[in-house]
Parts: C-alpha cells; sequence; structure tokens
C-alpha cells in the first residue's frame, strides 16, 4: 500500500516539474526583453545612406571618419546591428538620441547598414 502512495507522490512531483518547466519564462526570453528590439526591415543601402548624410555626418565625417563623433567607418566590426540601433535611439554620452527625429524602421536601416562596416 506505501509503495503505490510512494511512486504516486514520485509522479505527481515529475508532473509538477514538467509544468513548471513549460511555465517559467527561459533565460532566452529574460535576456530578449532587456534588449532594445530592432525592427525587421529589409536591408536598404541607399535608404540608410541618405539618412548618414541628412543627420550623422555633422559629427561622424561625410567619410564616416570621424569628428566630434568617434570614427564609423569600421563600427560593425565591434558592435551588431541591435547595439548600434540602441546607441542611436537612446543616444549616449556627446551623441544625441534619435528617438524623436528618425522613425524606428529608419534608425533599423542606418543600424544594419553601419554593422556591415567591418
Ligand atoms: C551631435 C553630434 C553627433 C551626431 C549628430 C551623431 N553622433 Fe553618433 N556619436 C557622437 C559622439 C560624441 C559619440 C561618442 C559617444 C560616447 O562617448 O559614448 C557617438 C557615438 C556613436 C556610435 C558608437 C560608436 C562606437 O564605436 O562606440 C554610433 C554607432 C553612432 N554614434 C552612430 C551615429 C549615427 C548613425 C548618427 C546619425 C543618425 C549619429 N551617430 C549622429 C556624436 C554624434
Amino acid at each position: 500500500m506505501q509503495k503505490w502512495i510512494m511512486s504516486g507522490l514520485f509522479f505527481a512531483a515529475c508532473a509538477f516539474a514538467v509544468i513548471l518547466m513549460f511555465t517559467l519564462p527561459g533565460k532566452e526570453q529574460v535576456a530578449e526583453q532587456n534588449n532594445e528590439a530592432i525592427p525587421s526591415v529589409t536591408a536598404d543601402p541607399a535608404k540608410a545612406e541618405a539618412t548618414v548624410k541628412a543627420n550623422c555626418i555633422t559629427c561622424h565625417g561625410d567619410q564616416l571618419q570621424g569628428g566630434v563623433g568617434p570614427n564609423l567607418q569600421k563600427v560593425g566590426g565591434e558592435k551588431t546591428a541591435e547595439q548600434i540601433y540602441s546607441i542611436v535611439t537612446k543616444g549616449r554620452g556627446q551623441m544625441p538620441s534619435f528617438k524623436d527625429k528618425l522613425a524606428p524602421e529608419e534608425i533599423a536601416h542606418v543600424a544594419m547598414w553601419l554593422s556591415e562596416k567591418k
């Protein structure tokens, strides 16, 4: 009789563990929530370049060689599109935030274009 109770408890515990595994958010999900989500756009280099010419070269130079802001010619070697998207959206130090000036899609184009520069 006691054996049955023990195995019953064991199976209940297993079922409970399985339910927990599926309902608790995984580590990946938690990490994603902290990241600035980059809108998915199809790469459009011409559009990205036009946006950069209009908004960024005053500080980063017409060849992205740097000026007030750092050289961006090889920024893709150090940063992912997501990281660049986050910096341009929120700003950092002397770098202004473009959240109110550019649409998220425009920033995404620029971030993807810059992340190709290695
Ligand atoms: C008012 C001047 C200014 C403008 C305009 C500007 N930036 Fe910046 N940017 C900076 C400065 C200064 C930094 C360095 C920030 C720091 O010290 O953390 C920077 C940093 C960056 C970085 C990080 C570089 C690295 O290696 O860490 C990226 C990427 C960047 N800018 C992209 C852009 C883009 C794209 C635009 C146009 C949409 C833009 N910036 C417009 C001044 C500017």
